[in-house]
C-alpha cells in the first residue's frame, strides 16, 4: 500500500533555493521538503566561492548591475537584474541571522573576488561556502515543527488538476518515488515549489553533484509550463584535471585572489583573449582554454598560484589545497591541472518576479528557473544569490494567498497499470552514457550546426 501525505507547501529540492523558502514560510504554513539524496546532493552543498552582494560602502548596485548585465552577453533582462541586485544585501542579513559565519575582516565582511566583477563583492566561507549555507540551514529547518524533510525521495510528475478531469489548471502536489520501499507516494499540496537545480550532468564532464538531472525542468514542461533559454549551459572554466579528483571544482576565487592560467610550457594565455585576462567573465575564459587546449592538443592548462605565500593559501583555500594534497598537487608549489567543465543551466523554467510558473499555484526558485537574472551568462556568485531572492519572495508571495487555496479533497494515487519492467540496466546505462558523451562532443563549450545536428538525430534515436 502506497502512502499519502498532506501539507500546505510541497518543495521539491532542499538546497539553498529550496530551504530558504521553507524557511520564510514556516511561520504561517506547514511545509514538506524532499531531497532526492541527502543535505549534500544538490549543487549548494559543493558551493565555494560564495555569494554576491553589495556590502562594502565604495561598491554599488549600479556596478554589480552593470557587471551582471554585461556577463549576460545582452540577454538578461535589467529590471530582474536591478530588483535582485538591491535585494543582495537583505539576502545575507538574512543568512547571517539564520548563523551562517561569513569570514570577516576587521568589523566588516571579508569579500573575494571572482571574473566579471568590478570590486571585491563576495561574501564567503572560506572556500566552502555552500557547505556553510547549507549545514546552517538544514539545522534551522530540522529544529523547526512546521517543516518535514524528507530525503530519498525523488519527484517523477507533478500532479495537475486539468489532466485528472477536472476543469482547471492547477499544480496540487507530486507523485513521488520512494527509494527505500520502492513505491510512488502522493505529496498532496496547496502550493508547490520546484527548486530541484540544474541539469549538468546531462555532461559527461560536469561540477555537479549526480542530483543535477534537471528533473524540475522536464516535470515542469510536462505540466505545462514554458522553458527558456535552456541552450545557455555555463562552463567552468576550472575543474581539476586528475584521474581520481570525481568532479571537483577548483574556485574562480583562485583567480580572484591572483592565480594566473599556464599552457603546458608554462606560458600565460589569456592576455591574448581579453585585457581582464583571467578575471575576465567565464564564457570567455572557459573558450579560451578550450581554443588553446585544441590549438595545442593539450589535455588540460595549469592553474597556478604557488607565487603567495603558503600562508595565504591555506588560509584562503583550505579546501582545495586538502582535496589536491590528496591527490599529490601542492598548490603552495605546484600549479593545478584544470579543464572546463558543464557547471549550470542558465536556462530553465519561466517565472515571474514572485517565481510564479505559468501553471497556478507552481512555484520555481533557484537554477531551475529561468528569471531572466542570467541571461546567456551568469555572473560568478550571483546563483547563490537568485536562490536566497526568490526563495524569500516565493514564499512571501504563497504567504499571501494561503487563505484563498484549500487542498483538493481527492488525488487518485499514481496509476502503474501500465508499468512494465524496464530495460536491463546496462541498456540505461549505456543510454545515459551515450547522451552525455555527445552532448559533451556535439552541444559543448564552442558548437557548429554540423554537430548540433548530429546530436539532434542521436537524441530522436534515443527518444525512439
Ligand atoms: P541545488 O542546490 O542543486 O539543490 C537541488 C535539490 O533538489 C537537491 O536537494 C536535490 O536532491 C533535489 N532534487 C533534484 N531533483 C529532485 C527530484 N526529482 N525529486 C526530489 N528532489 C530532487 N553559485 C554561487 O552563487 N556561488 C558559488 O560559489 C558557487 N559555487 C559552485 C560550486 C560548485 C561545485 C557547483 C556545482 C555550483 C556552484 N554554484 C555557485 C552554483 C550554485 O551552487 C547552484 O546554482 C545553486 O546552489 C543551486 O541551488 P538550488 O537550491 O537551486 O539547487
Ligand atoms: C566558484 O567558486 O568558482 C563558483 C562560483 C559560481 O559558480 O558562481
Amino acid at each position: 500500500m502506497s502512502q499519502r501525505f498532506t501539507t500546505d507547501v510541497l518543495i521539491i529540492g532542499g538546497g539553498a533555493a529550496g530551504l530558504t523558502a521553507a524557511l520564510t514560510l514556516s511561520q504561517h504554513a506547514r511545509v514538506t521538503v524532499l531531497c532526492k539524496g541527502d543535505i549534500t546532493s544538490g549543487s549548494s552543498h559543493w558551493a565555494q566561492g560564495g555569494v554576491a552582494a553589495v556590502t562594502d560602502p565604495e561598491d554599488s548596485f549600479e556596478s554589480h548591475v552593470a557587471d551582471t548585465l554585461d556577463a549576460g552577453a545582452g540577454l538578461c533582462d535589467p529590471e530582474v537584474v536591478r530588483a535582485t541586485v538591491a535585494a543582495g544585501p537583505d539576502a545575507i542579513a538574512q543568512l547571517a541571522q539564520w548563523g551562517v559565519n561569513f569570514d570577516t575582516e576587521g568589523n566588516a565582511l571579508h569579500l573575494t573576488r571572482e571574473g566579471g566583477h568590478s570590486f571585491r563583492r563576495v561574501v564567503h566561507v572560506a572556500d566552502a561556502t555552500g557547505k556553510a549555507i547549507t549545514k546552517t540551514l538544514t539545522d534551522q529547518v530540522l529544529d523547526n515543527g512546521s517543516i518535514e524533510l524528507f530525503n530519498d525521495r525523488v519527484a517523477i510528475d507533478l500532479i495537475n488538476l486539468s489532466t485528472l478531469g477536472r476543469h482547471h489548471s492547477r499544480c496540487a502536489g507530486a507523485y513521488v518515488l520512494n527509494r527505500s520501499s520502492g513505491r510512488v507516494e502522493v505529496f498532496q499540496s496547496r502550493f508547490v515549489i520546484l527548486a530541484t537545480g540544474g541539469a549538468s550532468k546531462v555532461y559527461l564532464y560536469t561540477s555537479n553533484p549526480d542530483s543535477s538531472t534537471g528533473d524540475g525542468i522536464a516535470m515542469a514542461w510536462r505540466a505545462g509550463c514554458r522553458v527558456a533559454n535552456m541552450e545557455f549551459n555555463q562552463f567552468h572554466p576550472t575543474c581539476l584535471y586528475h584521474p581520481h579528483a570525481g568532479s571537483f571544482l577548483i574556485s574562480e576565487a583562485v583567480r580572484g585572489e591572483g592565480g594566473v592560467l599556464r599552457l603546458p610550457n608554462g606560458q600565460r594565455f589569456m592576455q591574448r583573449f581579453d585585457e581582464r585576462r583571467e578575471l575576465a567573465p567565464r564564457d570567455i575564459v572557459a573558450r579560451a582554454i578550450d581554443h588553446e587546449m585544441k590549438r595545442i592538443g593539450a589535455d588540460c592548462v595549469y592553474l597556478d598560484i604557488s607565487h603567495l605565500s603558503a600562508a595565504f593559501i591555506h588560509g584562503h583555500f583550505p579546501n582545495i589545497a586538502q582535496k589536491c594534497s590528496e591527490l599529490g598537487i601542492d598548490i603552495t608549489k605546484d600549479p593545478i591541472p584544470v579543464v572546463p567543465a558543464a557547471h549550470y543551466t542558465c536556462g530553465g523554467v519561466v517565472v515571474d518576479e514572485h517565481g510564479r510558473t505559468d501553471v497556478p499555484n507552481l512555484y520555481a526558485i533557484g537554477e531551475v528557473s529561468c528569471t531572466g537574472l542570467h541571461g546567456a551568462n551568469r555572473l560568478a556568485s550571483n546563483s547563490l544569490l537568485e536562490c536566497l531572492v526568490y526563495g524569500h519572495r516565493a514564499a512571501q508571495k504563497i504567504i499571501s494567498s494561503l487563505d484563498k487555496r484549500q487542498n483538493d479533497p481527492y488525488i487518485p494515487k499514481w496509476d502503474e497499470s501500465k508499468v512494465t519492467d524496464s530495460d536491463e540496466s546496462v541498456i540505461i546505462a549505456h543510454n545515459w552514457d551515450e547522451l552525455r558523451r555527445f552532448m559533451w562532443d556535439y552541444v559543448g563549450i564552442v558548437r557548429t550546426d554540423k554537430r548540433l545536428m548530429r546530436a539532434h538525430r542521436r537524441i530522436e534515436l534515443l527518444k525512439q
